[in-house]
């Protein structure tokens, strides 16, 4: 398994990968990949790492910067997509774990994500009731300072299409 940057070439393969993660999950939007392409177009990747194997991506994770409280500094984490058939073997915590590590090195004051606690919180990730996002449940916004705690509203990019 090896975990690198994209490059050009991995576009497409990402955008295959990403809607194959997502096509069985009943929270998906079905927009997963498009909220990558369009990340991509708006030059707002903090990250994008893809996992490899055997000469094809399997995994991918992404971050783009967020807004809390309208201030800039912190990182919004996802889509995180494993390919179905190979899910809960390892990948999407490679990836997670990767991600954390280069956001903190890139001097990233924290990280959110919207998503499943069940999974989320053996990455360090909490509920906190000080930060929120516009129409998503309190329980599925995670979040993980790595210098102060903020509070406020969380505007990820518009790629997310969370603005209403
Ligand atoms: C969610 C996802 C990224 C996890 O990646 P993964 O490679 O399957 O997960 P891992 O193998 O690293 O899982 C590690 C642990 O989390 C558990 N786990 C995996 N998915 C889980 C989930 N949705 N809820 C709770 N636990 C989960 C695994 O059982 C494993 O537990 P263990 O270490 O006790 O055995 C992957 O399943 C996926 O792509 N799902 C579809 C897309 C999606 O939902 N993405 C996240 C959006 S919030």
């Amino acid at each position: 398994m090896t975990l690198r940057a994209e490059t050009p070439q991995d576009a497409a393969e990402i955008s295959a990968l990403t809607s194959a993660a997502f096509a069985t999950e009943a929270h998906a939007s079905g927009t997963e990949a498009q909220i990558v392409e369009r990340l991509r177009k708006a030059d707002a990747l903090l990250l994008s790492i893809v996992c490899e194997e055997g000469g094809r991506l399997v995994g991918h994770i992404a971050a783009s910067p967020v807004l809390v409280g309208g201030q800039p500094g912190w990182a919004g984490i996802g889509p995180l997509s494993v390919l179905p058939d190979l899910q809960r073997s390892g990948i999407g915590s490679a990836l997670m774990t990767e991600a954390l590590r280069q956001l903190r090195a890139l001097g990233q004051g924290g990280v959110v994500l919207v998503g499943d606690p069940g999974y989320y919180t053996r990455f360090g990730f909490v509920a906190d009731p000080a930060l929120h996002v516009r129409g998503i449940p309190a329980e599925y916004v995670l979040s993980q300072p790595f210098a102060s705690r903020r509070s406020g509203g969380i505007r990820f990019h518009p790629a997310f299409g969370l603005e209403g």
